[in-house]
């Protein structure tokens, strides 16, 4: 492995520490959110209609908060990763609802190859999968040039995209259940919805790219990622 690909598996938004915590959590902590995420994704695209369709999904490390069984509804399924251990972690997750000639893996950065990445796959539906609210940690020049030209090529595509809006160390209220707008939540709303009045700790808000209309259905959702360390996902699709 060289110099470059090491670096990848420690890379911020992702990487062995990642795949770590997925191990440890996917089907206790992390189960209830990866049960709305299928949800959600089963609303967005049947499986029927999937049948006919294909994917490429941006940034989905192993795929460990993806519902094998709706991957596996796709004609084909492309996935592009930096992570030189994503596909590894990918396959064992769902090689038995997607096997090889369904799966075409991608080792890349989306930055650098998204025009490639976009006039390569043209009439495939696109799942960002986690990685918007992500892009700027990962490095905060090249993700701002990323974010102006997604505006002008996502177009008249089909895509979707569940990514972190806030997270940081305060708990969330237990159990707290999804929120459902016909907006984009504000803050405030987030804030009320999530965690309890007077909670005190430090709140990280995520840098997001300018694709998001206002007006328009968004689910909320909250994820701890570690004991630690909580976020509050948003979804969006069109
Ligand atoms: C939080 S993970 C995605 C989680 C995933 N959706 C799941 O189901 O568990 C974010 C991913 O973004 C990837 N990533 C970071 N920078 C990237 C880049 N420039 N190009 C492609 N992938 C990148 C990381 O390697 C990591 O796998």
């Amino acid at each position: 492995m060289s110099g470059k690909h090491w670096k990848q598996l420690f890379n911020p938004g992702g990487g062995l520490r990642y795949h770590a915590r997925a191990l440890l959590y996917r089907d206790s902590r992390w189960m209830p959110f990866r049960q709305d995420i299928r949800l959600w994704l089963e609303e967005w695209i049947p499986r029927p209609s999937a049948a006919s369709q294909d994917l490429l999904v941006i940034a989905p490390s192993g795929g460990h908060c993806l519902p094998s069984s709706w991957l596996g509804s796709f004609r084909s399924v492309s996935a592009v990763d930096i992570d030189p251990l994503a596909p590894l972690f990918f396959r064992l997750n769902h090689a038995a609802a997607l096997p090889s000639g369904q799966l075409h893996w991608i080792h890349g950065d989306v930055f650098q190859d998204w025009q490639d990445l976009i006039g390569q796959h043209p009439h495939h539906l696109i799942l960002f999968g986690n990685f918007l609210g992500q892009a700027q940690e990962v490095d905060e020049k090249q993700a701002k040039v990323w974010f102006d030209v997604l505006a002008k090529t996502l177009g008249e595509r089909k895509w979707a995209s569940f990514h972190d809006r806030y997270s940081g160390v305060i708990k969330p209220i237990k159990n707290v259940t999804a929120l459902e707008t016909g907006t984009r939540a504000s803050s405030q709303e987030i804030l009320k919805h999530f965690y309890a009045p007077y909670s005190t700790g430090e709140l990280c808000e995520h840098e997001l790219p300018p694709i998001f209309p206002e007006q328009s259905s968004y689910r909320y959702w909250s994820w701890p990622l570690s004991r630690r360390q909580f976020h509050i996902i948003e979804g969006y699709h069109c």
